[in-house]
């Protein structure tokens, strides 16, 4: 198979990590995760005592940030290892600040963009259909009811030890979709191209599968990768 972009969008919580590093494996190619890099300015500001909803002071900081991402999905800033440090409560309460920093978004769309340009990915974003990647190969916009966006979330956070209310949950998401889709650049929305997938009601491995139908139907046979 040839070199394959493929890009899954949509809101918080809509599982698409999930989805997206398992459609990775199955196509062999390296998942790029890039809400964990605006998450990881975000850790570094509250760090550093610098208020997220300070677009300058956050800016600034531009410089003092050396970020990467391992093939493993771990998250390195300046070298140290935040892989857990950006799903922390106040990272996810504060990061949709920080993601709609035009500054941030230019830098950060061309660290995606690189790591696009020379091999195959599965990249998952907001607006990785419509903005950093326009001739992705295939777009997803995965979707879910709130309802069962912070069900998942609730669930997954009490797994991890991180306590916390289901309503609180809900009412944060409601915030960050509202933030994430007005936002003037870049905002969160289907690529008029895209395939809109609802998981409300699929388990993981039905939206995998539905996503590698999108793919398989697209013309792009992985089975035929190391033809
Ligand atoms: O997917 P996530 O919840 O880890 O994303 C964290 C935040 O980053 C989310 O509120 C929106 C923002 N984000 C974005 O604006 N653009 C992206 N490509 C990825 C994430």
């Amino acid at each position: 198979m040839d070199k394959i972009v493929v890009a899954i969008d949509g809101p918080a919580a809509a599982g698409k990590s999930t989805v997206a590093k398992k459609v990775a494996k199955v196509l062999g190619c390296t998942y790029i995760d890039t809400g964990a890099m605006y998450r990881a300015i975000t850790y570094f500001a509250l760090k550093n005592n610098v208020n997220p909803q300070c677009e300058d002071d956050v800016v600034d900081l531009l410089p003092k940030i050396d970020l990467e991402l391992k093939a493993n999905s771990k998250v390195f800033l300046n070298g140290q290892d935040i892989t857990q440090d950006i799903r922390l409560p106040d990272v996810s309460q504060n990061v949709s600040y920080v993601a709609s920093y035009k500054a941030i978004r230019l830098h950060l769309v061309d660290l995606q963009r690189k790591m696009a340009n020379s091999k195959s990915v599965v990249m998952d974003g907001r607006d990785i259909g419509t903005y950093v990647l326009p001739n992705a190969d295939v777009k997803i916009f995965q979707v879910a009811s709130v309802e069962t966006r912070a069900a998942r979330r609730h669930k997954e956070n009490l797994q991890h030890g991180i306590k916390c209310k289901l309503e609180d949950i809900e009412a944060e998401l409601r915030k960050r979709d509202f933030i994430d889709s007005s936002r003037t650049f870049a905002p969160l929305k289907p690529a008029p191209d895209s395939v809109v997938l609802d998981t409300s009601d699929l388990t993981i491995d039905e939206a995998v599968q539905a996503v590698l139908k999108v793919i398989k139907d697209k013309g792009h046979d992985w089975s035929k990768r190391n033809e």
